[in-house]
C-alpha cells in the first residue's frame, strides 16, 4: 500500500481536536526506540507513548505472545467464564509485586484502575475522602479528574468535580528553593493540619500518591516523605494507594519506584509499561483488603477479559527479567542524566536533572522564571531532527526522558547528539540568550 497516497487528502479533519499532538504525520510502523511516518522519516521515540511501550516498540516476544493468543482466545468476560490467561497472568505478576500484594483486578486504562482502587478503598474503610497531592496526575474520568492537580487545563470547563477530595503539598525543595528536609517537614506538617481541619482521619479512606510525580514535572516522592506518609496512615488506619501507572515495571530502575523507599502500599495501581502497548491495567491489593469488594460491586465488561493483553503482559515481565531491562535502565538512566547536565552545564538557567532510573525530568528557570518558551522550542527542534520528547511540569518547563526501558547506550548517544545540536540551535535563534561555553 502506498501509505503517502493513502494520506493525502486531509483525513485527520475526521480525529477530535482533543487530542494535541506532537508529531502530526501519520506513524505507521515501530521496531524498538524507532518510529516510522508515512514519509518514510525514522524517529527516535523517547516518548514510548508516555511510557506504554517500556520494552520498545512491537518486542517481537511480545508480537509473538500476542499473535499466539488471537488464534486461541480473543475475548472471555470475567462474568462469564474465566480465561486462562487471566489465571496465568495473576500468578506472574504476584511474584513481580510487594509481598503485601497479592490479589488483583484487572481493567483496561489507568484512570479506570485508579477509580476502581478509590472505590475499594471506599468500601473497605467506610470512609468517604481521600486526599490526593499537589502536582498529581490520576486520569481524566469525573474522579481522577477530581484527584488531579498537575494543571488547571485537566479539570478547567468540567467543574464541579465529584467531592470528598482533598489536597495536600508534595515537597519541592527545587521550586522552593529550601533545604530538602524543609521541604519533607512543611509537606507532612501540612498533612498532619489537614487531617485535623479538613478531613479527619476517621473520614479519611485513603491518600493516593504517586512516588514520582509524572505529568507533574518527574519528581520523585522523597524517601523520608513516603515513610512519614506510611506512619501516618498506620497511625489512622488510611489506606496508602500507591499510583504506578507511569513510574511502574522498570521504569524507575527497581520494578516499582516506591521500592527504594521501603514503603509497602495498601493498594498498588499499574498500567501502562504493563503490557508493551495493550489496553491493560491492575489494581493490586491484600486478599483480606480485596475480599472486601462485595462480588458485582465494582467490574466492567472487558476489564481482566484480554487474554491478548493479559499474553502481552506476560511476555512484558518475561522480557523485562530475561533482558534485565530494571539494571538496564538504572544503568541507561545514570548515562542519560550526566550526559544531559554535561549538555545544560552551558546554559545560563537554573537547572535540575532528576528522577530515577529512565524517567528523567529536566527543569529550566530562567531569568524570568520557568521557561516553557526555551523548552517548547527544543521541543520542537529536537522532533525536526528526528528526537520524539515530551515536556511536563506545572510550567510546561520541564522536558521528560522517558525512553524504552531497553534503550540502548548507542541510541541514548544519538538522543543526545539531537538535544545538543537543537539546543544550540534554539540558544542561537534566541537574541540575548548566550552560552558560556
Ligand atoms: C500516574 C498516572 N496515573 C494515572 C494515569 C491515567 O492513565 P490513563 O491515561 O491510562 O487513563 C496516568 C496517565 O498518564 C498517569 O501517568
Amino acid at each position: 500500500m502506498n501509505h503517502q497516497n493513502a494520506f493525502s487528502a486531509d483525513m485527520t479533519a475526521a480525529i477530535s481536536s482533543v487530542w494535541g499532538r506532537l508529531a502530526k504525520t501519520p506513524i505507521v510502523r515501530g521496531q524498538g526506540s524507532r518510529v516510522y511516518d508515512v514519509e518514510g522519516r525514522s524517529y527516535l521515540d523517547f516518548t514510548s507513548g508516555i511510557g506504554v511501550t517500556a520494552t520498545g516498540h512491537c518486542h517481537p516476544l511480545v508480537v509473538q505472545a500476542v499473535q499466539d493468543q488471537a488464534s486461541q482466545l480473543l475475548f472471555g468476560q470475567m462474568n462469564c467464564m474465566l480465561p486462562a490467561k487471566t489465571v496465568e497472568y495473576s500468578h506472574a505478576i504476584q511474584e513481580a509485586t510487594p509481598d503485601s500484594i497479592d490479589t488483583f483486578f484487572f481493567s483496561n486504562s489507568g484512570s479506570e484502575a485508579v477509580e476502581g482502587a478509590i472505590k475499594l478503598a471506599k468500601v473497605a474503610t467506610g470512609r468517604p475522602n481521600v486526599i490526593a497531592f499537589q502536582g498529581g496526575f490520576h486520569g481524566r474520568t469525573a474522579m481522577t479528574m477530581a484527584l488531579t492537580s498537575s494543571k488547571g487545563i485537566y479539570r478547567e470547563g468540567y467543574q464541579p468535580l465529584p467531592s470528598g477530595v482533598f489536597f495536600s503539598s508534595f515537597p519541592n525543595a527545587f521550586q522552593d528553593q529550601c533545604d530538602p528536609e524543609m521541604a519533607i517537614d512543611t509537606a507532612l506538617a501540612d498533612l498532619e493540619r489537614l487531617l485535623k481541619t479538613q478531613s479527619m482521619p476517621s473520614e479519611t479512606a485513603a491518600m493516593l500518591i504517586e512516588p514520582v510525580l509524572g505529568e507533574g514535572g518527574y519528581l520523585p516522592a522523597p524517601k523520608a516523605f513516603l515513610q512519614g506518609l506510611r506512619e501516618v496512615c498506620d497511625r489512622t488506619g488510611i489506606l496508602l494507594i500507591i499510583d504506578e501507572i507511569q513510574s511502574g515495571f522498570a521504569r524507575s530502575g527497581h520494578m516499582w519506584a516506591h521500592e527504594s523507599s521501603e514503603v509497602r502500599p495498601d493498594i498498588l495501581v499499574m498500567a501502562k509499561g504493563i503490557a508493551s502497548g495493550l489496553p491493560m491495567s491492575a489494581i493490586g491489593a491484600s486478599r483480606e483488603l480485596m475480599s472486601k469488594w462485595q462480588p458485582g460491586s465494582h467490574g466492567g465488561t472487558y476489564g481482566g477479559g484480554s487474554p491478548l493483553a493479559m499474553a502481552a503482559g506476560l511476555a512484558t515481565l518475561r522480557v523485562i527479567h530475561e533482558e534485565h531491562l530494571i539494571e538496564n535502565a538504572a544503568r541507561e538512566g545514570e548515562y542519560l542524566s550526566n550526559r544531559l547536565r554535561d549538555c545544560l552545564s552551558r546554559l545560563p538557567h537554573r537547572t535540575d536533572v532528576r528522577g530515577p532510573g529512565l524517567m528523567i525530568g529536566v527543569e529550566l528557570i530562567g531569568e524570568h522564571g520557568p521557561d516553557k518558551e526555551l523548552v517548547t522550542s527544543l521541543q520542537h527542534e529536537c522532533l525536526h531532527q528526528g528526537l520524539m520528547l515530551l515536556t511536563c511540569g506545572i510550567g510546561g518547563n520541564v522536558i521528560r526522558w522517558i525512553p524504552p526501558v531497553n534503550v540502548s547506550r548507542s541510541e541514548i548517544d544519538e538522543a543526545i547528539d539531537i538535544f545538543d545540536k537543537s539546543l544550540n540551535s534554539v540558544m542561537e535563534s534566541q537574541a540575548g540568550v548566550a552560552l558560556t561555553s
